[in-house]
């Protein structure tokens, strides 16, 4: 059995609660064709109580008011009659009026063997996604960490949907901080330092430079000075500023392997310098941008959205025109339908602004959506973090921290395992802690990191996840040597124990988290889903015998325990995360 998600959907692998709700509008239709509200009703979500049914319909409380009717009235009518042959075994009404939908048997087996197949819903569709997008010469630190993370998940969740994705890690290579660290790092490099760890000392370099302007107007304007020579064109600020691009994209290079992220193309914002005096002029040109204290502004004020500075006095360009070139080039270049953009929250405010004037602008076709995916800061229990005041924890370090810890566990389980294969095994299982700690967190939500919930083998954790794909690797293991000539990949689901059709309906689920998750950019939406079918995987396990059971039984539940093995791996691969087949 290998399904697969780079395989193509069939035709019939439609989602579970799209088809029950389209199905059940009609009836609603059906039942009270001049009602307009009817015609949008029939949304069907996964009961929660399955006792009632496996899916539920609340929408006859909300066409209440509009047909003058009772509820329980209103979902009578509309069920009378109403049948999916194959499909809806069983339908009925409860309470104050919801409709329960119990399914067929043989419809969630052919539908949890298909498990894994994802409807290719983005198939004539592009989508550029920029993420990550670090600054040079200022260090990855945690705070990173999320829009790598984030990123990567959203990346993949789309791929796998169809979608061709470009993915664009739009590096900070531009920008005034250049003046304080060339400033700084003709002051004060110490080279040896400079030749044992890059970033490190070009960190220090910039931390120093940047508290020192912060103090010192004279530094300061010295500071916008070189700025204004790189943007200039100097040569000798030009060859630092190179030399400091080649320096940090090796150590995000790093950062990025050991994450398992890829993108398409780096393209920094220094790619569209060239773009920035024309877009200011297209600005003015189009009577949206005016002067105003020697700067060039763009009012948004009726918009709600204040001002945006898009030339300062300096003559230097801001984010803003950066980003209106970028998004002008990327219309040019792939003609996306989406343009996703990751980053913290605080950038709202820009990002309203310059999709805002992208639109006045018409940068995009109306059908191109941009999108801005924000999310809170991580925090560790001691504070935030910030590369100005120096106080970072880098990514590296919290990486290598990981490594170690997930170490200990793996040396405990396997105290014989050589050393090469422990280090690659904590590795996969450190970094995935890291990302599944941050991936199953809404991302709008401020979150504060522990290493013994990250790392616990117990709850909603990255361990927890692969420790449960490691072990059904084993089962199966088990079960090849026992009965050798078992061929359950040949042999059909058998449904029945409630136990067994729960996790077979839950298998069957799995496109429909995919899809939501993606939709939604919320990977926790995946990361939950796939939690809850680790947990429903462990009760089947712990409750019904496996190999001990009677012929056809047991190849049917080793059959679907390898469907669960499946689904885990795929799902914490869309996830970014590695499953090692034992731990
Ligand atoms: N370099 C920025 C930062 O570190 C993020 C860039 C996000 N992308 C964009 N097109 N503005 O905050």
């Amino acid at each position: 059995m290998n399904f697969s998600t780079k395989g193509e959907a069939p035709e019939t692998a439609r989602l579970i609660d799209e088809e029950l709700t389209e199905w059940l509008r009609g009836c609603f239709r059906k039942a009270f064709p001049d009602c307009a509200e009817a015609a949008q009703a029939g949304r069907v979500v996964q009961n929660s109580r399955p006792e009632f049914g496996d899916f539920q319909c609340a929408d006859s409380m909300q066409l209440a008011r509009a047909l003058h009717l009772p509820p329980r009235k209103i979902a009578e009518q509309v069920i009378a009659g109403a049948a999916f042959p194959g499909v809806v075994a069983k339908i009925e009404v409860a309470g104050a009026g919801f409709i329960n939908l119990t399914l067929d048997d043989a419809y969630v087996a052919e539908k949890a063997l298909q498990g894994c197949l994802l409807p290719s819903i983005g198939k004539e569709c592009t989508m550029v996604i920029d993420y990550s997008s670090p600054n040079v010469a200022k260090p990855m630190h945690i705070g990173h960490i999320r829009s790598t993370v984030i990123g990567c998940a959203i990346d993949r969740l789309h791929r796998a949907l169809g979608y061709h994705v470009v993915a664009d890690n739009h590096i900070g290579d531009w920008g005034t901080q250049f003046g304080v660290i060339i400033k700084g790092y003709r002051e004060f490099v110490d080279k040896e330092a400079l030749a044992k760890d890059a970033t490190d000392e070009l960190e220090r370099i910039y931390v120093k430079s940047y508290a020192k302007a912060k103090e010192d107007p004279a530094w300061m304007d010295a500071c916008r000075m070189e700025t204004v020579k790189l943007q200039q064109g100097d040569p000798e600020n030009r060859a630092l500023w190179q030399e400091f691009i080649r320096l940090s994209c090796h150590s995000f290079d790093s950062i990025f392997e050991r994450l398992g992220v890829r993108f398409d193309t780096t393209r920094g914002e220094s790619y569209y310098q060239e773009q920035l005096g024309p877009m200011v002029e297209t600005l003015e040109k189009a009577g949206l941008a005016h002067e105003s204290e020697g700067a060039m502004i763009v009012d948004l004020k009726e918009a709600g959205l204040d001002i945006a500075i898009v030339r300062k006095r300096d003559g230097g360009f801001n984010y803003t025109t950066t980003d209106l070139a970028t998004v002008a080039t990327r219309e040019k270049d792939y003609h996306p339908d989406k343009i996703v953009y990751v980053t913290d929250e605080r950038q709202q405010l820009h990002f309203k602004q310059f999709f805002h004037i992208s639109r006045l602008l018409h940068l995009v076709p109306e059908r191109c959506r941009l999108e801005h995916v924000w999310f809170g800061l991580m925090r560790l229990p001691e504070g935030t973090f910030s590369t100005r005041q120096g106080n970072v924890i880098k990514l590296a370090a919290l990486l290598d921290e990981a490594h170690r810890r997930a170490l200990e566990v793996v040396r405990r389980n396997h105290p014989d395992l050589p050393d090469e294969e422990a280090d690659a095994l904590a590795e996969k299982v450190g970094v995935g802690a890291v990302k599944y700690a941050d991936l199953s967190q809404d991302p709008r939500t401020l979150i504060t990191f522990t290493w013994d919930k990250a790392m616990s083998l117990e709850g909603n954790s990255g361990p927890y996840l692969q420790y449960a794909y490691a072990r059904i690797q084993s089962v199966l293991e088990k079960h090849r040597t026992a009965f050798p000539d078992d061929n359950p990949a040949e042999k059909p689901l058998r449904l029945g124990d409630p136990i067994e059709r729960s996790l077979a309906l839950q298998i069957a689920l799995f496109p429909s988290a995919v899809v939501k998750a993606a939709e939604t950019y919320r990977p926790c939406v995946l990361a939950d889903y796939l939690y809850t079918l680790a947990q429903s995987y462990s009760s089947f396990y712990q409750r019904l015998p496996f190999l001990k059971a009677e012929d056809g039984i047991r190849e049917s539940r080793i059959r679907l325990c390898s469907l669960v093995g499946d689904v885990l791996r795929e799902g914490l691969f869309l996830l970014g995360i590695e499953a090692p087949a034992r731990m």
